[in-house]
């Protein structure tokens, strides 16, 4: 008697090269992950389940799931993973870190430069039948000041590439290692003298229960007036109201936002402001990215299911 395929249940659209490198053998199923009604029952068959940021796999998912054995999300955060909880049963949890690394600093650079000539809004208002080149003055990044809120993986790319941009670099990460901020040629300094100092802010940190809130009103009201914040990292890091308010008193001259609180979201408070830039959570949407995230994971879950050693993504 041969054993039915293990059911591989893919909760978020993937890569097409994700499923090439699962390979044959596995029973490949599809649901939205996002919708909680069709992905509790989808799971009570699952032994694998692959998703991306908008799939939350918390006790009451594992519970639905009593043959899982492995949950793989095909990118970085585990925000949206009870990893502790997954542990606890037995249920391996595999991501792919660097996969979409590069994508994610690329994106918080676009961001900052869109942000700092407000080209978004240039754009719109061209196409509008408009020609206003005086409403649209903007800010060199040259010679600023740019702080790096968390010197990771990708708070490293991107203190890297806006080097080129002839900046100084400012960075606040309690964890980094030391002499590898001089090497990169940042000076590491506290959040209170980031926030002080910085003409740019760009954070990177995962959200966890201590970075959540991280940057509120208090901490608004202590940069320099007109600073121009993104947050490509993760919503609820800096907190969207009181973005908003600082926003629209001049405090923050300016924001590029790719991640929210509350994800899918369409009716944000920034989303009404004329001085932001905003991007459904695109930071790992690029190809490249999809494609090592997607194979990346997807050999995790072959190995796993087979029952092999799963070595680091
Ligand atoms: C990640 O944590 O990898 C990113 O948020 C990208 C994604 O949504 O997959």
């Amino acid at each position: 008697v041969t054993s039915p395929a293990p059911v591989v249940l893919i909760a978020e659209e993937l890569a097409p090269s994700a499923l090439e490198v699962l390979g044959d053998g596995f029973d490949v199923r599809h649901v939205d992950g996002a919708d909680r009604s069709a992905l509790l029952p989808a799971l009570a068959e699952a032994h694998a389940v692959m998703i991306r940021s908008a799939t939350t796999i918390d006790a009451e998912a594992l519970a639905a799931a009593p043959l899982l054995e492995v949950v793989a999300r095909a990118g970085i955060g585990l925000d949206n993973v009870d990893v502790a909880a997954a542990t606890a049963r037995g249920v391996m949890v595999v991501n792919a870190p660097t996969s979409n690394i590069v994508s994610a600093a690329e994106h918080a650079v676009a961001l900052l430069l869109a942000a700092a000539r407000r080209i978004p809004a240039a754009d719109a208002s061209l196409r509008a039948g408009t020609w206003k080149r005086s409403q649209f003055t903007g800010v060199e990044v040259t010679e600023k000041t740019v702080g790096v809120v968390g010197l990771g993986r990708i708070g490293v790319l991107v203190a890297q590439r806006l080097a080129a941009f002839g900046v100084t670099l400012i960075a606040y990460d309690p964890y980094i290692q030391p002499g590898r901020a001089q090497q990169l040629g940042v000076r590491m300094v506290g959040l209170d003298e980031l926030l002080r100092e910085s003409d740019f802010i760009t954070v990177h940190l995962p959200k966890t229960p201590e970075t959540l809130g991280l940057i509120g009103a208090d901490e608004l009201a202590t940069t320099k007036r007109g600073v121009i914040l993104v947050n490509a990292a993760r919503g609820g890091l800096v907190d969207e109201a009181a973005l908003a308010d600082a926003l629209r008193s001049g405090q923050v001259g300016a924001a590029g936002i790719d991640v929210y609180a509350t994800e899918p979201c369409t009716d944000s408070p920034l989303f009404g402001l004329p001085n932001t830039v905003v991007t459904p959570h695109l930071g790992a949407s690029t190809s490249e990215a999809q494609d090592k995230a997607g194979t990346a994971v997807a050999r995790s879950v072959r190995l796993a299911l087979q029952g092999d050693f799963v070595p680091d993504a």
